[in-house]
């Protein structure tokens, strides 16, 4: 097993035959403040989404390519943004979540891949109705993170979206957290955030069933929706 060091120099395409660990750390560092493009490389060419409350997401250009940079407020801690990447290239990897082209703790951004819709665009469209096939994509998600040991945390349809190839996709992991190997709920993705999920489409569009997320509950969390 390589560890986690080098697999992560080697994600940043490092050299690093011959390279003692601290200067890997230097290397991985210097590479990720200084040496990431700067800001003004990408061109911001619109806004994409609603503004969070920690930083705004635009599209960008650069080099002809079309990306969403996820800019975050100077307050945010540059540890969070960090924690943040390393989820979503851990989810990407899998192929539940956009690919992150690169980032810079210094500016405070994230730059990856673009998505096409938003799942809360296209519930407001249906009034809020949801295909037997959408709400089992959503499971299939959450069922491939609790595999991966990555809860996500923040169960809201704003976080799901559809890529050019019609593929739901999960982003935004700012509140996520490993699954560790003790930890009592092994699937809490299924055993928490299916209930998060539908607490919040109950307020958002209030009267419509969803019965296939709904069948994943236990009995004292269908008592609580009801
Ligand atoms: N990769 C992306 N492609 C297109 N739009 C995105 C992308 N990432 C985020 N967005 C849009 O920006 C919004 C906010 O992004 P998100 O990562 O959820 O930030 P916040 O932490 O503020 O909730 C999303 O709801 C979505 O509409
Ligand atoms: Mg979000």
């Amino acid at each position: 097993m390589e560890s986690a060091l080098v697999q992560e120099a080697k994600e940043l395409s490092i050299n690093i035959r011959g390279m003692s660990k601290t200067t890997m750390k230097y290397q991985i560092k210097k590479k990720k403040l200084g040496k990431s493009p700067s800001n003004k490389l990408y061109n911001k060419t619109g806004k994409l989404g609603f503004d969070g409350k920690e930083g705004k997401v635009y599209e960008v250009i650069h080099r002809n390519k079309t990306y969403a940079k996820k800019q975050f407020k100077k307050t945010k801690s540059a540890k969070n943004i960090e924690k943040e990447v390393q989820f979503q290239r851990l989810a990407s990897k899998f192929g539940l979540s956009p690919k992150v082209k690169e980032y810079n703790l210094e500016d405070k951004y994230i730059i990856m891949e673009k998505l096409e819709v938003n799942l809360f665009d296209i519930l407001r469209k249906k009034e809020g109705k949801l295909s037997k096939k959408q709400q089992d994509e959503i499971i299939d998600i959450f069922e491939r993170l609790d595999k991966h040991y990555i809860f996500h945390k923040d169960p809201n349809p704003l976080n799901f979206m559809y890529d050019k190839n019609k593929k739901l996709n999960i982003i935004d992991f700012g509140f996520a957290e490993m699954i560790e190997e003790d930890s009592k709920v092994k699937n809490p993705n299924m055993e928490y955030m299916v209930l998060g999920l539908l607490i919040k489409l109950q307020t958002l569009f209030p009267g419509i069933q969803y019965n296939h997320l709904y069948k994943k509950l236990n009995k004292e969390q269908k008592e609580i929706l009801s």
